[in-house]
């Protein structure tokens, strides 16, 4: 029988980044693979409308976990993963990305004693009170092979102590998947839905925990905003986290008529919205990335990234949250002095296939 391949994915960042590894090892003989959702986000518009869009088979494996906090979910998500594995011992366990359900298949998969791979290893913000950056410290940690998508992802494992032949560059694989799905993205009409034109509108999001979950804080930034949808409509599609604490501001956004909330959107209808925009304000860290590779300037607003290729290269500016800096970003950029970029090295939509063929070296030399 050929070796196959686990692959882990539970949230809505993770179903980008598996799309092209599941796609470039389904088009070669060599290995076998099953997919598994551990249901960390299990909402239609968190979840299912990416599997379709993305072209991701029906997991193999459906675990349901849910939401939570992080000691529930994570222990949750140990607890029915550490069940599967025992019963399927794939000869490899592939986790994305730095969410908690990459978390707890990497801790499952170093105590069963299944090598592990983390796709996206090596970005820091060197945040701790950021729970993703625990994540990927951790997994990072345990992981047999560390795929990374940029040098500054190398020098990061080298200077903790990673052994270099566990490393290799293969790109950014979220970028693949922007580039295999932008035309057709761009054919959606999810600007003609909300009345808009190309490039005469912004698009915010934000779920950060820090952002997001005390209203003062979340009140701040859409201070900031009120400037921005003053001089053009933004859209605001807003993730469920985030929600919860909208609830609370409904006098501030009534002064806010231009800022568009709309529910979280599906992978094509976002790209076509984010794709034409004039400027993209953000916290997450996969929009800091797809704002670089589609050339549209984003202001990112935290105080830390763990993708600075994206600052250093790319089209992305670190502006915090105070109110001030976030509409002088703003207006520099509707002014036509936003900074130019590039598109970093090897994001260039083969970084699936070079997982895939990665996988087979590791897989051939583990089993000879
Ligand atoms: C998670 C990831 C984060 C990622 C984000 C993208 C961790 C630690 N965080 O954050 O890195 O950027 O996903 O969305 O893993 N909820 C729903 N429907 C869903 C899922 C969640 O309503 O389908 C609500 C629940 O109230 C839940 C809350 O959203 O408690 C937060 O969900 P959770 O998965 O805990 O974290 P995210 O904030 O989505």
């Amino acid at each position: 029988m050929r070796p196959w391949v686990l692959h882990v994915c539970g949230a809505r960042p993770n179903f980008m980044k598996v799309a092209p590894v599941w796609r470039a090892i389904a088009s070669r003989a060599e290995l076998g693979q099953k997919l598994l959702h551990t249901g960390q986000h299990y909402d239609e518009k968190m979840s299912d409308v990416f599997f379709a869009e993305l072209g991701l088979p029906v997991p193999d494996v459906a675990l349901g976990v849910g939401s939570g906090s992080h000691a529930e979910q994570t222990a949750k998500l140990m607890v029915e993963l550490e069940k599967v594995v025992a019963r399927e011992r794939p000869q490899l366990i592939s986790v994305v990305g730095d969410v908690n359900s990459t978390l707890a298949a990497a801790l499952v998969a170093a105590k069963a004693c299944i090598p592990l791979a983390h796709v996206e290893a090596g970005l820091r913000s060197f945040d701790r009170g950021m729970p993703e950056e625990v994540n990927r410290v951790v997994v990072d940690r345990l992981a047999d092979l560390l795929l990374t998508p940029s040098a500054d992802g190398d020098a990061n494992l080298r200077n903790e102590g990673v052994d270099p032949k566990r490393i290799v560059r293969v790109g950014n694989v979220m970028i693949d998947s922007l580039r295999a799905q932008l035309q057709t993205a761009q054919l959606r009409d999810a600007l003609a839905k909300l009345k808009l034109k190309p490039k005469s509108y912004a698009v915010l999001t934000l779920h950060r925990p820090a952002n997001v979950d005390d209203p003062q804080v979340l009140a701040r930034i859409l201070d900031g905003v009120r400037w921005v949808q003053s001089q053009l409509p933004v859209v605001f599609p807003v993730h469920p986290r985030t929600r919860a604490t909208l609830g609370a501001l409904a006098d501030k956004l009534g002064g806010m008529p231009n800022l568009i909330r709309v529910d979280p959107q599906g992978y094509l209808d976002f790209l076509c919205l984010t794709s034409q925009a004039r400027l993209v304000l953000t916290d997450s860290g996969g929009l800091q990335e797809e704002t670089t590779a589609l050339g549209v300037p984003c202001l990112t607003l935290r105080q830390n990234t763990e993708r600075p290729i994206t600052v250093s290269e790319g089209t992305n500016q670190l502006v915090g949250t105070d109110p001030k800096r976030i509409r002088a970003a703003a207006e520099e950029i509707l002014a036509g002095k936003g900074k130019p970029g590039r598109i970093p090295e090897g994001w260039d939509g083969r970084a699936g296939e070079r997982v895939a063929r990665t996988y087979e070296r590791f897989l051939g030399r583990a089993l000879s």
